[in-house]
């Protein structure tokens, strides 16, 4: 047991990963019923639909759980970037027999999410994409959740730990769905898990959760052996049969290996890796035109919604990491279970 398992109340040192629009609330209830962290990845949930989710868990499990936010604020983009961002677009729309929408509005309402999130009282609430300043760390304290902020630089950790954040999530490069990057460039942050998990763990007071290509037993004991005090896993969940993915990604997640997978800014318009298909490619020319997240995604939502529909994994987000040719079908908890099992043996092998 870890300080933080200690101080989590779970005794596997398994975080399953928030997934925006690919978790469940029967693949987190599962994952904390088997002893690890369930996670609710709740950056495009309404606070209605927060609240829903945590209810959900909590009907199927007592064990704790955690939710995530993307720390954001609401955009105001001028009309010709949304207009050159449309253009771009409609020949990928017309595939589909569609033409491009400006959204009613961009993206949820932070304020009225962290506002959800509080009253829903998870054990953890963790975010990314930003920082929250220190009271709202104190006023999530005292609304009894551990706070977790996710960090892709040692810089990015330590300013966690400065706002009172009780761990940090270090998510390496090899990381599937968006990278969390909100200090500095992107590319000068793309640091290897290997290389960010010791750096995290020599510099901080507080506990470090490894994220990034972690994928099986022999994953979590390399992860524990850097220091890490417990591993956050996103794509080995991806693959069970309770999370939300289409079949069409099921079958591209199948399909894909290691160097498969790329990081873009196509889909969202923030860094994020997945499988490589006909959207990514089509967009590449001009990544560096594309506008910044939220417009981007809310942008290609219907295309990736109508594409998701006819079965086509060519025009869907695949968000992965680089371990997705190591990603095992079987249900969560037993997932769970056999990670355990795993991690236990390399540990023991590692102590002979
Ligand atoms: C489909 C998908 C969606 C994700 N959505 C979120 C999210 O909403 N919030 C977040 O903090 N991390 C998100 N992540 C990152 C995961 O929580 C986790 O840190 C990451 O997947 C770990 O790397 P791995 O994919 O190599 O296991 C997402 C990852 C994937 C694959």
């Amino acid at each position: 047991m870890t300080p933080l398992l200690q101080r989590l109340g779970i005794p596997l040192p398994i975080v399953q990963g928030p997934m925006t629009g690919s978790d469940t609330p029967p693949l987190a209830a599962a994952v904390s019923q088997a002893g690890g962290l369930g996670m609710l990845g709740c950056g495009m949930r309404s606070p209605e639909a927060m609240a829903q989710a945590a209810a959900a868990v909590r009907a199927a499990t007592d064990r704790p759980f955690g939710m995530n936010l993307f720390v954001l604020d609401t955009p105001a983009p001028d009309a010709a970037t949304v207009q050159a961002a449309m253009a771009r677009l409609a020949p990928l729309y017309a595939e589909f027999g569609l033409t491009p929408e400006a959204p009613a509005r961009w993206c949820e309402d932070f304020a009225a999410q962290l506002e959800a999130l509080i009253a829903a009282r998870p054990a953890v609430a963790s975010f990314t994409f930003g920082i929250l300043d220190g009271a709202q760390v104190e006023r999530l304290h005292g609304a009894g959740c551990m706070v977790i902020g996710t960090a892709t630089t040692l810089a990015e950790a330590l300013a966690w730990q400065e706002v009172g954040a009780d761990a940090v999530c270090a998510s390496g490069m090899e990381a599937g769905g968006h990278r969390g990057t909100f200090l500095g460039d992107f590319d000068a942050s793309l640091v290897g898990t290997m290389a960010l998990i010791p750096q995290c763990v020599d510099a901080l007071r507080i506990p470090v959760i490894a994220a990034g290509g972690i994928m099986d037993g022999r994953g979590i004991a390399a992860a524990q052996a850097l220091g890490a005090q417990a591993v956050q896993m996103g794509t080995a969940f991806l693959a069970c049969p309770e999370s939300g993915i289409t079949p069409a990604q099921r079958a591209a997640m199948a399909r894909a290996q290691g160097t498969d997978t790329r990081i873009t800014r196509a889909y969202s318009g923030r860094p994020a890796r997945g499988i490589v298909n006909t959207m990514m490619e089509r967009l590449a020319p001009d990544e560096a035109a594309i506008p910044p997240y939220p417009i981007q995604n809310a942008l290609t939502g219907a295309l990736r919604r109508a594409a998701g529909a006819q079965g086509r994994a060519d025009y869907l987000s695949l968000w992965a990491g680089q371990g997705v040719g190591a990603a095992r079908v079987m249900p969560a908890g037993e997932l769970v279970a056999l990670l355990a099992q795993e991690w236990r043996a390399a540990t023991a092998c590692a102590q002979e």
